[in-house]
């Protein structure tokens, strides 16, 4: 039985991909910020597929730290079940925010959790990643494509717009799935990301204020997210790494001009500085 991981399970398009995927045969771990909220997760997939084998993990991925030590946690398990090997880490956590906010690390929030948090996580597995030839699928947006990395504001902290810190933080999801695939090609490891569609979960009402109002009318239009998992599966399901880097349900698209590999290349140098990390000594 192949393992996947999946961030943010606990509800949306997470929860709906780790449902499919547990059904479609995969044993599932998991992860949520709230243990509470990850029993009720695992109990709503289990009465989906009771035979699912279904581990969750509750851990805050805004904080640095945490994000280490759940990618230490999830080790372990894969070595006990798995044979240290992670067939796919799909990098999903995420939120919306109405106004600037950091991490206790001191960083913006939507661009901690959004992006950085996948980076993360992607370092401590990558060892169990690349022993099974694995795949890391970063949950981007479309809506990357209207973005630019500010280079010289990371953080955004001048003349802050919390849509356009979504976006560059989902553009830096696309961003890190091309380094990984410029960079670590030859130990077998391939990133893809997705976007969902427009899909009707709550991540804007949990944000409050003017996001929650506009959310609360955009997401009407949204599709089911249990529709939305089904791009995720079609890049999990296949024996073969399936071609391309930007997909949604129904296959490979088009990227932003922005995905250049001079810009995923400066966003990994910046992002193993931010870190204080360096994937050369985990891979
Ligand atoms: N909905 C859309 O139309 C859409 C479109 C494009 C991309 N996306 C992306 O899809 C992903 C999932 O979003 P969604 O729409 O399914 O929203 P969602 O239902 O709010 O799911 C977000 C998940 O992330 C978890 N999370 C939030 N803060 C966290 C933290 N600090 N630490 C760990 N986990 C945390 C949430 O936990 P709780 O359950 O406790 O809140 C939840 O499990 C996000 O990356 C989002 O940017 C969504």
């Amino acid at each position: 039985m192949k393992t996947i991981v999946i961030t943010g399970a606990t509800s949306g398009i997470g929860l709906e991909t780790a449902r499919l995927l547990a059904c479609r045969g995969f044993s599932v771990i998991a992860t949520g910020r709230d243990a509470g909220r990850c029993k009720a997760a695992r109990d709503s997939i289990l009465a989906s597929a009771p035979d699912a084998e279904v581990r969750f993990y509750p851990a805050d991925l805004m904080r640095r730290k945490d994000a280490l030590d759940l990618s230490a946690r999830i080790r372990e398990d894969l070595d006990r079940t798995s044979a240290g090997c992670l067939h796919a880490l799909i990098n999903n956590a995420g939120c919306a925010k109405s106004w600037y906010a950091t991490t206790e690390d001191g960083l913006e929030q939507q661009f901690a959790l959004n992006y950085l948090a996948g980076f993360l996580l992607t370092y401590g597995l990558s060892p169990a990643l690349s022993r099974a030839g694995g795949r890391v699928i970063m949950t981007a947006s479309q809506s990357h494509k209207g973005a630019r990395v500010r280079w010289d504001d990371l953080m955004l902290t001048r003349r802050y717009n919390p849509l356009t810190a979504y976006k560059q933080s989902k553009l830096c999801d696309v961003l890190f799935a091309r380094a990984l695939n410029d960079r670590y090609a030859a130990l077998g490891i391939r990133a893809y990301a997705v976007d969902p569609g427009l899909v009707c979960t709550e991540i804007g009402n949990k944000a409050g204020g003017v996001v929650g109002l506009v959310w609360s009318l955009r997401k009407r239009h949204g599709i089911p997210p249990s529709v939305s998992a089904e791009a995720f599966a079609r890049l999990c399901i296949p024996v073969q790494h399936p071609a391309g880097l930007y997909h949604d349900r129904h296959g490979e698209k088009a990227f932003s001009r922005q995905v250049t590999a001079e810009n995923a290349a400066r966003l990994f140098s910046v992002s193993e500085r931010l870190c204080g990390i360096s994937y050369q000594e985990e891979t």
